[in-house]
C-alpha cells in the first residue's frame, strides 16, 4: 500500500481444507468474519480521511476522534487472522525443529512447559487471543493474552504462534464450554515452519 486510501484486499488460504478437528464450515465462515474487518479498515479510513477533509485539518472533531479510536481494533482483527491462518497447516504436515523449541521454552529445552502455559493463556475466560510473542530486545518469547482485538499488544513484540480463542473459531465444532477441545485440535494444525519464520522476520 502506497496511501492510506488505497484499499487492503483479502488473502485466502485454499490449502487450510481438512484441519483436524477445524471443520471447512467453521474456516468458511470465519474467512468471511475476517473479510469483514478488512472492509471496515478500508471504510474507517475512506471516512477518516473524509473527516479530516471537512475538518480542514482542525482535529477537534468527534466523529474523527471515535474513527481514530476504533481504527486498532479493525486493523488488529484484520492483521491477527491473517497471523492465525498463515500459522495453520493439515496435519501431518510440520513439526516443531529442536531450534524452535528451544526458543519457545525459552533455552530450557521445556517445550511441554510452554506449551503448557500458552494452553493455559488460551484457556483465559473472554474473548480475545493467545499469542506468544518475541521480545526482539531480549530475544525472549512470552505468552501474551490479547483481549478482544487490541489490549494487550506489547510495541514491538513479534507474534510467532497465534491463537484465536474468540468463540466465533470454534463453537460450530464444539458446545462453548468445549474450548479445551479445540485448542487440543489446533495444536495438531500448526504450521511450525511458519513460527519459526517470524523468529527472524517481522511479522
Ligand atoms: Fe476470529
Amino acid at each position: 500500500m502506497n496511501s492510506l486510501l488505497e484499499s487492503y484486499q483479502p488473502r485466502h488460504w485454499p490449502s487450510l481444507s481438512g484441519l483436524k478437528g477445524i471443520s471447512d464450515h467453521t474456516l468458511t465462515v470465519h474467512f468471511g468474519l475476517y473479510e469483514g474487518y478488512v472492509k471496515n479498515v478500508n471504510l474507517l479510513n475512506e471516512q477518516i480521511a473524509e473527516s479530516k477533509s471537512a475538518q480542514n485539518g482542525k482535529g477537534d472533531d468527534l466523529r474523527f476522534s471515535e474513527l481514530k479510536r476504533r481504527l486498532g481494533y479493525e486493523y488488529n482483527g484484520m492483521r491477527l487472522h491473517e497471523h492465525y491462518f498463515d500459522n495453520m497447516t493439515p496435519p501431518g504436515k510440520s513439526t516443531p525443529s529442536s531450534k524452535l523449541k528451544e526458543r519457545l521454552s525459552d533455552g530450557t529445552s521445556d517445550f511441554e512447559a510452554w506449551k503448557s502455559d500458552f494452553i493455559k493463556v488460551g484457556g483465559m475466560r473472554g474473548v480475545g487471543w493467545a499469542i506468544a510473542y518475541l521480545d526482539p530486545t531480549t530475544g525472549r518469547i512470552s505468552n501474551n493474552w490479547i483481549e478482544s482485538h487490541a489490549i494487550g499488544h506489547v510495541t514491538g513484540f513479534v507474534p510467532i504462534l497465534v491463537m484465536d480463542v474468540w468463540e466465533h473459531a470454534f463453537m460450530l465444532d464444539y458446545a462453548p464450554a468445549e474450548r479445551g477441545k479445540y485448542i487440543e485440535a489446533f495444536f495438531e494444525n500448526i504450521n511450525w515452519e511458519m513460527c519459526e519464520s517470524r523468529l527472524v522476520t517481522p511479522a
